[in-house]
């Protein structure tokens, strides 16, 4: 049966007539394989990985290794949109854009969108704060939690940090009873209705997955009931060794492909493929909101910004804060291409200032009369339509434009100092929309909306306004 097997793999492998001379070690081991492992082995040598076998050794040595390494293939083939023929193909695209130092924005003209700039306590704030709030019990709160927090060099998971310092409640916590609180606020207001439970979902990755589990078990979900709560595990990506998109192999294993963080922007995919927007449709859901995992101010801001989002009707609504002019966070931007097409999306500060040169704004970005640019700053908090959400993920599958940031060893850029990956963002989400997309902003105060922690406190002291926030790991009195 084996040898069968074996036999009908090998002609399927059979590349170019030269397999057995070209692969022998992989033709030895064959036989170990299941059928479907000889269909990945055959995927990856057709996309130019045969270097992944060629250490294999003869068959009963490291036989278990070997399967391992094909469990691991499947499930990277497995979790991403369209396996990984595509991620390798999508990645020599963007490794090549990349060498030929092809600017993503050609052919775009910046321009300041419309969006909601509110100020807090006045009249128009009060009204969609009151909005907001008896609309919060339509919507679902996704918190994203799968980052390493790298440049704060912390090893804990951050959400369990303190959010303020007296009583040391943690950001979990924290977020939590805030959901608890509008989710209660929000029946009072519409008395009469049922009483809904107000979906919450974290995005975990493996970095902090257990840990997350085990902080909400050990403080019985901090009130929520369990069945409220949603953990949804993201899957790191293969890394790539050279503009061939060649995968690398693990430095410590060398029967595992190296793997690292695709990015926040997997929460779409994830939420689409877990089948809980058709769920929230069917319950009546009208809202998806996405936060990160350390910033204590946010829920101060989030009824209004929901009282806005309702309001105007927007598809999409990006919070956002006043942003000096070439401030290091990125501009809500609108971008329109000479071809027609435009969209609302986030602009990196790099980015932003020489694109304005670049199109005609020799000055680059500027304060305005108001003393910050017009450009509002990204706070990447999402309010995203739950219709609209979901007629844009049947056509992607919640797939986000990928970029890769190769470091290169020098000017001729082919080779890196160390192994790559495709990496995407949660923000960039309103890339593939239609021009027909309500996309807008809620600018707020940033004394209001926004204190992340984000960098330890030497680096944290470069960034002006930051460093009283990350010493005291963002207590709001410190951030006022
Ligand atoms: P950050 O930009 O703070 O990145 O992520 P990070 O990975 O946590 O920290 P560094 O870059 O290593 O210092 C913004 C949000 O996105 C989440 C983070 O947990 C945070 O809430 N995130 C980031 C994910 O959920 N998955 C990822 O792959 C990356």
């Amino acid at each position: 049966m084996e040898a069968a097997v074996a036999t009908e793999s090998l002609s399927k492998l059979n590349i170019n007539g030269d397999f057995a001379s070209s692969l022998p070690n992989l033709h030895k081991n064959l036989h170990l394989l299941s059928p479907q492992q000889v269909e990945l082995a055959k995927m990856l040598v057709e996309k130019g990985q045969s270097h992944l076998f060629e250490h294999w050794p003869e068959p009963g040595v490291d036989d278990g290794e070997k399967k391992s390494f094909f469990d691991q293939v499947a499930r990277l083939n497995s979790s991403y949109p369209g396996g990984l023929a595509s991620y390798i193909k999508i990645a020599r695209e963007l490794l090549a854009d990349s060498k030929a130092g092809k600017n993503p924005f050609d052919g775009f003209t910046p321009s300041v969108p419309t969006g909601e700039n509110l100020s807090h306590g006045d009249e128009n704030f009060i009204k969609f704060e009151e909005a907001g709030v008896r609309e919060a019990q339509n919507a679902a709160f996704v918190l994203v939690a799968g980052g390493l927090g790298e440049r704060l060099g912390y090893n804990g998971i951050k959400v369990a940090l303190p959010f303020e310092t007296i009583t040391g409640t943690c950001f979990l916590q924290n977020y939590i009873e805030s959901v608890l609180a509008l989710q209660e606020a929000s029946y009072r207001m519409t008395q009469g209705g049922q009483k809904k439970e107000i979906p919450f979902v974290i995005m975990t990755s493996d970095d902090t997955h257990a840990r997350t589990l085990e902080l909400l078990e050990s403080h019985s979900y901090f009130g929520m009931k369990p069945t409220q709560v949603k953990l949804l595990k993201q899957e790191k990506v293969a890394c790539l060794e050279d503009n061939d998109a060649k995968l690398a192999l693990d430095p410590q294993n060398k029967f595992r492909v190296q793997t690292k963080p695709h990015g926040h922007g997997d929460v779409h995919s994830l939420l689409y493929s877990s089948g809980l927007l058709y769920e929230w449709r069917d319950a009546g859901l009208r809202w998806v909101l996405f936060f990160q995992d350390t910033n204590g101010l946010l829920f101060k801001a989030i009824p209004a910004s929901i009282g806005v989002s309702v309001t105007k009707g927007y598809h999409v609504n990006s919070l956002a804060v006043p942003r000096k002019a070439k401030e290091a966070i990125g501009g809500i931007t609108k971008l329109t291409h000479t071809d027609g097409r435009s969209m609302v999306i986030n602009v990196e500060y790099n980015q932003l200032d020489p694109l304005l040169r670049a199109t005609g704004f020799p000055d680059g970005d500027v304060n305005c009369e108001t003393g910050y640019s017009p450009f509002p700053g990204n706070i990447n908090q999402l309010i995203l339509e739950l219709d609209a959400y979901i007629e844009e993920l049947k056509k992607t599958g919640g797939g986000i434009k990928e970029f890769v940031n190769p470091k290169y060893k020098d000017a001729s850029k082919t080779s890196f100092k160390s192994s790559t990956r495709l990496e995407c963002m949660m923000q960039d989400y309103p890339k593939t929309l239609p021009p027909s997309a309500r996309v807008g902003f809620t600018v707020m105060d940033t004394w209001l909306a926004y204190a992340p922690v984000k960098n330890n406190p030497e680096d944290a002291a470069k960034v002006k306004g930051l460093l009283v926030i990350v010493n005291c790991f963002s207590c709001q009195f410190c951030a006022i």
